[in-house]
């Protein structure tokens, strides 16, 4: 196996552990806080914070280091429409970690203990946060297209 192929294969298993990681906490979101169950949505909450420093943020390390290495090991042009989007994409999602999911479990707790989960706080709580995970997984669908079809190429 080639160099260029290893890294590709580090940066598709990286990519693999956010998005797939991704869908299932928005899943499970929406499930625990469709139950109105306090306890369930607390214990989600410190789960997601889990995943979030153990998982997804060693994930989003390893995919930009591996996918620049491999953009250099494979001569890619660093102009090329398809890097840039991908760019674009992996800033984008770290901006909305850093400045949603890395409180969010906070949040979710001081919204729940403040009303339960079915309170209005924590009803609010949950609808920005199930539209931000959506919202993430949908820039990252839009970046594996531009990585697949490589627009302008
Ligand atoms: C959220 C951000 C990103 C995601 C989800 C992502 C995902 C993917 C996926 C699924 C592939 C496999 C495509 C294929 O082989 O057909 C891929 C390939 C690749 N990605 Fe990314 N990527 C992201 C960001 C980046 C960035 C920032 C770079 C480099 C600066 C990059 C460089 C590459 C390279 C060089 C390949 C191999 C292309 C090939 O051999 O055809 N990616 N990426």
């Amino acid at each position: 196996m080639s160099l260029y192929e290893l890294l590709v294969i580090v940066h598709v298993l990286a990519a693999a552990l956010w998005i797939g990681g991704g869908v299932m906490m928005t899943l499970l979101a929406g499930r625990a806080w469709a139950s109105r169950d306090d306890e369930r949505v607390v214990e989600l909450s410190r789960m997601g914070d889990f995943v979030g420093t153990r998982m997804f943020a060693p994930a989003t390390l390893l995919l930009l280091g591996a996918g620049v290495w491999a953009v250099a090991e494979g001569s890619w042009d660093w102009g090329d429409a398809w890097v840039s989007i991908g760019f674009a994409g992996w800033l984008a999602g770290v901006l909305i970690a850093m400045a949603w999911h890395n409180t969010e479990g906070r949040r979710i707790r001081d919204a729940v203990g403040d009303g339960g989960a079915a309170g209005p706080r924590a009803r609010r709580v949950a609808t920005i946060g199930m539209a931000v995970g959506l919202f993430e997984i949908a820039v990252l669908v839009v970046v594996v297209w531009a990585m697949v079809a490589k627009p302008g190429i």
